[in-house]
């Protein structure tokens, strides 16, 4: 491949100021130049999206594919690619280091391809720390953009590719894009989007959080709370079932409290029930629910629906009042449980999952042993744990009497523990039930073994082949295997 190349420069007249009709002026643009870089390279440009961390950064990424492909790029599998990006997470420290890690290694795919672009995106970039640091060290890095303007992907592609390849001698690190903001009130519809499942979809009706809990990161760099229009989300969620999707996650940092800052304000309920009169959809999902918006009305919506999977993902984050309190969860241990008994009575058989931070600054024994008896008196079907980490910038990262590491170690291995043996016992509890699955993939090692999930979001490997996929059918749980089942269809 000849390296002293000079892309040519196309000419921008009239750029459209609406939105999308701009975005689709730079995906002609974009893709006119990786047509021109094809054929310096003689091949297909590829790409490949890495994502980190939630649901949330999932469908982000599936909304950056649907760009790449429609500018002519083509997905690959490695990141030994033409364009890697790192759609990035920083909930928790341990997610940040992972990035700087696995950046040193694709410079070693840079030096050797002198087509490459690497770009970051997501939750890290919104911190101007993390961005200042890539700035000194990592000068490789060809685009960086954040969490707001993840919609102007394509006219940042454009920018980036020009920036990069106007002049290969210049980039010898010097062809940063950056294009970071801090806040926006701004969504715009109607961009293209490549899902990664032909039955299943997450659709956003909401983006950033209002709560400020006070070890979360989140509102910092998602922003300000606001929600998509209902007809924007039952358009959206039509339109995917037209193409083949029968289950659909509905995403937000806090659904429980979407609709409240529109026009014409609505509740999540009354939204969930438009979404079920939906015909062809034939499961609903949502997350996240923050106890202390979840309302009674919701409660009942569920109770009634048919469509509304048995699965309530509850973050309790510590069963210890005063910890909440310190948290600035607006809920206490006793509202929490009490909620837990409101739910149940209403849907008997359904699923609860939580969340739940062990070591928050200043939790001591008699607090984690509230947790301890949450967890207990509740009986999760799952819990993911997760050790406190110290975000800059939040109200806790200042608070005295941070906990020791060995101490936090010695109670996270003791609730794992213990959400184990509560989930089991959950778990157990459904073995030799027929229920209804949704047949998800193929194993790996096996084709004649596909997966699939029950509504209550339960794991099940059955004998089966591909053509199963997106279809739901009934299974009997032969076998519980602790955190999923073996099962087989019932015809
Ligand atoms: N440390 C540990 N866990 C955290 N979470 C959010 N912030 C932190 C933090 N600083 C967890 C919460 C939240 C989940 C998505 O991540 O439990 O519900
Ligand atoms: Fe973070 Fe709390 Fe918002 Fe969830 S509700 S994203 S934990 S601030």
């Amino acid at each position: 491949m000849e390296t002293n190349f000079k892309l040519k420069i196309i000419d921008k007249t009239q750029i459209p100021e609406t939105e999308p009709k701009r975005q689709y002026y730079f995906i002609e643009i974009a893709k006119e130049y990786i047509k021109q870089l094809s054929a310096i390279k003689g091949s297909p440009m590829t790409f490949h999206v890495s994502t980190f961390g939630c649901q949330m950064n999932a469908r982000d990424s599936e909304k950056l594919v649907g760009i790449l492909e429609q500018i002519g790029y083509e997905e690959v599998d490695t990141e030994e690619a033409d364009f890697v990006i790192y759609n990035t997470c920083t909930v928790r420290e341990n997610a940040n280091n992972k990035v700087y890690g696995r950046l040193g290694y694709l410079n070693g795919f840079q030096k050797k391809n002198p087509l490459m672009m690497i770009g970051l995106c997501g939750c890290m970039m919104q911190e101007p720390t993390v961005v200042e640091k890539i700035k000194q060290s990592y000068r490789f890095v060809n685009l960086i953009f954040g969490t707001h303007n993840i919609y102007k992907f394509a006219e940042l592609i454009t920018t980036a590719i020009e920036n990069s390849f106007s002049d290969l001698a210049k980039k010898k690190g010097s062809s940063m894009t950056i294009d970071i903001w801090e806040d926006t009130d701004k969504i715009v519809e109607d961009l293209p989007i490549e899902r990664k499942y032909f039955f299943k979809s997450g659709v956003n009706i909401m983006f950033g959080c209002n709560n400020f809990c006070s070890y979360c990161i989140v509102p910092y760099v998602r922003g300000r709370e606001r929600s998509r229009e209902p007809k924007d989300i039952i358009r959206e969620i039509e339109k995917l079932v037209a193409d083949g999707v029968v289950e659909v996650m509905l995403l937000g940092q806090n659904v429980n409290s979407y609709g409240k800052n529109l026009d014409n304000p609505i509740s999540f309920a009354a939204l969930l029930q438009e979404i079920e009169k939906i015909d062809g959809l034939e499961r609903i999902r949502f997350m996240t629910s923050h106890p202390k918006d979840l309302s009674d009305e919701l409660i009942e919506v569920m109770k009634n629906s048919k469509k509304i999977c048995k699965h309530l993902h509850l973050p309790l984050q510590s069963g210890s009042s005063r910890i909440l309190k310190i948290m600035n969860r607006h809920y206490d241990k006793e509202r929490y449980l009490e909620l837990v008994e409101k739910i149940r009575t209403a849907v008997p058989d359904i699923a609860l999952t939580t969340d739940i931070i062990v070591g928050f600054p200043g939790e001591t024994e008699e607090d984690f042993e509230e947790t301890m008896d949450v967890v207990r008196k509740v009986g999760y079907d799952s819990a993911f744990t997760f050790i406190y980490s110290k975000r800059t910038g939040t109200p806790a990262a200042s608070m005295e009497n941070q906990i020791p590491e060995d101490v936090v170690k010695v109670r996270f291995d003791r609730l794992l523990k213990e959400v184990q043996k509560t989930a089991t016992k959950k778990a157990e509890a459904l073995t030799g039930n027929i229920e209804k699955v949704l047949v998800e993939s193929v194993n790996e090692q096996d084709e004649h073994l596909v997966t699939g999930r029950l509504s209550n979001n339960s794991v099940v490997h059955l004998t089966g082949t591909a053509d199963l996929i997106g279809k739901i059918i009934d299974v009997k749980l032969t076998e519980c295997k602790g955190f999923y089942y073996i099962g087989e269809e019932v015809k």
